[in-house]
């Protein structure tokens, strides 16, 4: 089985082709044929953050090629593709409306299923497609548009055990950094400036320690951060990184809180699993503080920790290939249905959980 992966949700313009031998071969193992990315960071770099309309206007610019790449990278062409699979929410709905009308033109055009994916479920089961992880598991995803953990037992059978009711942890980076007059993204030169810094010089909140739920809040950090900084301006370069260290301190206590939690409920929710997994993804799963702070986590209670390679745990195309084919090898891809799916700029992955209080804002990314 052979699926094109398409993805625009935010500010990178992605298509991939990933294999899968579904035969009843012992050897089940999925190839990543190819995986284009091209970021737009450089489009969006002078206004601090994503814009949607050059988002979505990059995406068109750029999509087309980028499939041909994938499909050339691959060796492959169109009449050797069995499904086109496509992000169509949640996310900035221009970017949407480009991926999957253009995923809905190629799989028309080309006599192939259609395949309309939940973004969040990309990230959800790509520990499967790099570890071959089996189900149960919990997903720790922490991106620059959402902060979750979720339960995942199934394809199709996700409980969010929590989030945030305020910022994303992604955002709250991107804001720290934009605080303290770094450049966009901020998260990466955040931990760079964190390098030289004293974490213990500021001594910033935990949000929610020892809340019975694992939710998450990190705008209060981000006001603390605020307030140090203003009552110490103007900011040398020692200052910034020592407001970065104690902020990525702060940060990492408080996830270590917050997942010690949903280990705990995971734990007797399956008391008999062996190796229970915790996995992260999203781009914040790329700092190392926070990477050495979990896997410290992991380790005293018995999990295993899997953190797949970055390019796949930041937003990509081979995970929306890969829920493709999660879908149609359980029975469960809606193929007669998708070529009317409407892109959903909200998309919940658990469409049982309530939303917090508080909860509602959340950044260009998804
Ligand atoms: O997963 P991602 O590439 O896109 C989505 O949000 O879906 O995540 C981007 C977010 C941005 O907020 C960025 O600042 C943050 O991940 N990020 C980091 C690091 N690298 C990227 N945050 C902290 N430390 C990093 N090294
Ligand atoms: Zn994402």
């Amino acid at each position: 089985m052979r699926v094109l992966g398409i993805e625009t949700s935010c500010d990178e313009t992605a298509a991939s082709v990933v294999a899968f031998d579904s035969g009843a071969s012992e050897i089940r193992s999925p190839k990543i044929l190819s995986n284009t990315v091209l970021s737009q960071i450089a489009e969006h770099a002078a206004f601090g953050g994503v814009v949607p309309e050059i988002a979505a206007r990059a995406h068109v610019e750029a999509l087309d090629g980028i499939v041909e790449a994938a499909l050339a990278d691959a060796g492959t062409d169109l009449s050797e593709i069995d499904a086109v699979a496509a992000t169509a929410g949640p996310g900035l709905v221009g970017g949407l409306i480009v991926g999957l009308m253009t995923a809905k033109a190629i799989a028309a055009a080309a006599g192939k299923p259609l395949l309309a994916i939940n973004h969040l479920e990309g990230h959800a089961l790509t520990a499967r497609l790099t570890d071959g992880l089996e189900f149960p598991y919990l997903l720790l995803l922490v991106s620059g548009g959402h902060t979750q953990i979720v339960r995942v037992a199934g394809v199709g059978d996700y409980q969010r055990w929590a989030t945030t009711i305020d910022d994303a942890l992604g955002e709250a980076f991107d804001k720290t950094a934009k605080m303290l007059g770094l450049p966009y993204p901020g998260g990466p030169n955040v931990e760079k400036a964190a390098e030289k810094g004293d974490a213990a010089r500021f001594a910033f909140p935990r949000p929610m320690k020892g809340a019975t739920q694992p939710d998450f809040s990190f705008s209060g950090l981000k006001t603390a951060v605020r307030q140090a900084a203003s009552a110490i301006a103007p900011l040398t370069e020692k200052d910034v990184a020592d407001i970065c260290a104690s902020f990525q301190a702060a940060v990492a206590d408080a996830l270590q809180d917050r997942v010690r939690r949903a280990l705990e409920r995971f734990r007797a929710e399956f008391p008999d699993m062996k190796a229970p997994a915790l996995v992260v993804a999203g781009g914040v799963a790329a700092n190392r503080t926070i990477k050495v702070a979990l896997e410290a986590l992991c380790r005293d209670a018995g999990f295993r920790f899997v953190a797949p390679p970055l390019k796949l745990c930041t937003d990509n195309a081979a995970m929306i290939a890969w829920a493709g084919i999660e879908r149609l090898s359980a029975g469960l891809a809606d193929t007669e249905n998708s070529f009317a799916f409407v892109p959903r700029s909200r998309w919940p992955l658990d469409g049982v959980s309530t939303p917090v209080v508080g909860s509602g804002r959340r950044g260009a990314k998804a």
